[in-house]
């Protein structure tokens, strides 16, 4: 464009700015110029949640919310889940490009040699209660991780951040794992290099007194279109943690950690787990209108609906309800699904929700799979951080390699006292 520039006239001094716009955005440091006097400190946006400020560039992935379009490297996320295993899309995440069957094969080698946990960490799942929060766990067993690789410091050094990438993708499935089998009273399994990505976690997961596990195959490629669906997102919740966490120069073991507690809450990925539970307390078909007249009066909210970015229908829960046919097929239908169906029919009928723009979320339909696979609703949010640790990796790797990047650290609007004098204890009223 020819004259991509801002011009900004300061009433209250009359003065004229002009500012750059590259990218559709302005540098928020341009508006500090914009002074009343010498003195001033110049003007700065306030922008609580970051309701339109981008905090970064990133070539990881693009989302148009209001059109629902998603894409990892430019590759419509439809057609990654269609076509391609998650380790795959994984590699694509973090390099940039598909991998050569080649590269694959190396990738995956890697990943498989890297899938065993120190043993101490059985130690420390075991100092929970058995009915601790996976959530919870999982976030204390990763910060533990940075304990056993001290090398992971070394962030400043790429070759030594994708060491570290490796074994967090490698690691987190299972540290899920083993958790889910102490909090069962069942041994440990350990990992089998031999088999996929998803299907290892299966058998970490769920192998029996069989002598040889076998994977059914409809399930792990559900998990597999699962995990690609929840592999990133761009700068949400987490991922803005795992990069303002990693601002500091933190290892990732930390930062992870702290990703995963931003993603443990409810209005995060903890939301797939508060879907089922809503579910739950509608408990049939008739219950759904007063169930939304609540919603409609503030009384709570209709969870897995409604999203930042997205003012369309979520591409990643269309694709879930297709897979959810197929998984039903092995598994028999989840009876919780014609309860959604209805809520979701009734929901994009009424003005309340046409009017916001509210759409089933990607937690809508997710846990009602996952239950019908067999898992217990605290467990839902543990399957959405396993693949995004791939995209929180991605995102942390992306910021230390970027040098327009620094320490994260928000301005504030004081709005508090100005100046006074201590007054002593027998002085206060
Ligand atoms: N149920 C009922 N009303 C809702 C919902 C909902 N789930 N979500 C938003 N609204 C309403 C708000 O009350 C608000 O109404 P108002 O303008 O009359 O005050 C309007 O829609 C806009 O909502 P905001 O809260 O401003 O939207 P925001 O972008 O801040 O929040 C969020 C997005 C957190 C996802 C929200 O929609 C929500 O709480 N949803 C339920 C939890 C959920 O499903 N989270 C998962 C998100 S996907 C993910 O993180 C993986």
């Amino acid at each position: 464009m020819a004259n991509d520039t801002l011009t900004i006239t300061d009433n209250r001094t009359n003065a004229t700015y002009t500012i750059p716009i590259k990218d559709g955005a302005i540098r928020a440091m341009d508006l500090r110029q914009i002074k009343t006097d010498p003195e001033d400190f110049g003007l700065l946006s306030y922008d609580p949640a970051f309701m339109n400020t981008a905090s970064c560039r990133s070539s990881i992935t693009f989302i148009d919310g209001d059109r629902g379009i998603l894409r990892y490297r430019g590759y419509p996320i439809e057609q990654l889940a269609e076509n391609c295993r998650f380790l795959e899309v994984a590699y694509l995440i973090l390099n940039g490009e598909l991998p050569t069957a080649r590269q694959l094969e190396e990738f995956e080698a890697q990943i498989k040699a890297e899938l065993a946990v120190p043993e101490n960490i059985k130690r420390i799942i075991e100092g929970f209660h058995h009915d601790a929060h996976p959530m919870a766990v999982l976030a204390s067993t990763l910060a533990a991780l940075s304990t056993f690789y001290p090398d992971a410091k070394k962030v400043r050094d790429p070759a030594n951040r994708r060491k570290q990438i490796i074994r967090l993708i490698a690691k987190v499935p299972t540290l899920a794992a083993y958790f889910y089998r102490y909090s069962r009273g069942l041994p440990y399994v350990d990992p089998d290099p031999r088999l996929s990505y998803t299907g290892n976690f299966m058998k970490m997961l769920w192998k029996g007194l069989e002598p040889d596990y076998q994977v059914n195959p409809v399930v792990e490629r559900a998990l597999d279109i699962l995990f690609i669906l929840h592999a990133d997102h761009e700068q949400n919740c987490s991922a803005n943690a795992m990069r303002s966490v990693g601002s500091s120069e933190a290892d990732p073991y930390v930062c992870a950690a702290a990703a995963t507690a931003a993603l443990f809450g409810p209005l995060h990925g903890g939301a797939n787990e508060q879907v089922l539970r809503m579910l739950d307390e509608i408990g049939s078909v008739e219950n759904i209108p007063s169930y939304i007249e609540d919603v409609k009066n503030r009384k709570r909210l209709l969870m897995g609906f409604g999203h930042r970015i997205y003012k369309n229908y979520d591409p990643r829960a269309r694709i879930i309800k297709q897979t959810a046919d197929k998984v039903f097929e092995v598994t028999g239908r989840n009876p919780k699904l014609d309860i959604a169906l209805e809520l979701e029919r009734i929901a994009l009928s009424d003005e309340y929700f046409i009017s916001r723009k509210l759409y089933p979320n990607v937690d809508f339909y997710s846990g009602i799979i996952y239950q019908a696979l067999g898992f217990q609703p605290e467990i839902f949010t543990v399957l959405f951080a396993i693949p995004r640790m791939t995209g929180w990796c991605a995102q942390w790797d992306e910021m230390m390699g970027d040098p327009e990047q620094k320490i994260a650290r928000p301005r504030q609007v004081y709005i508090g006292y100005g100046h006074r004098d201590f007054v002593p204890m027998d002085q206060r009223g």
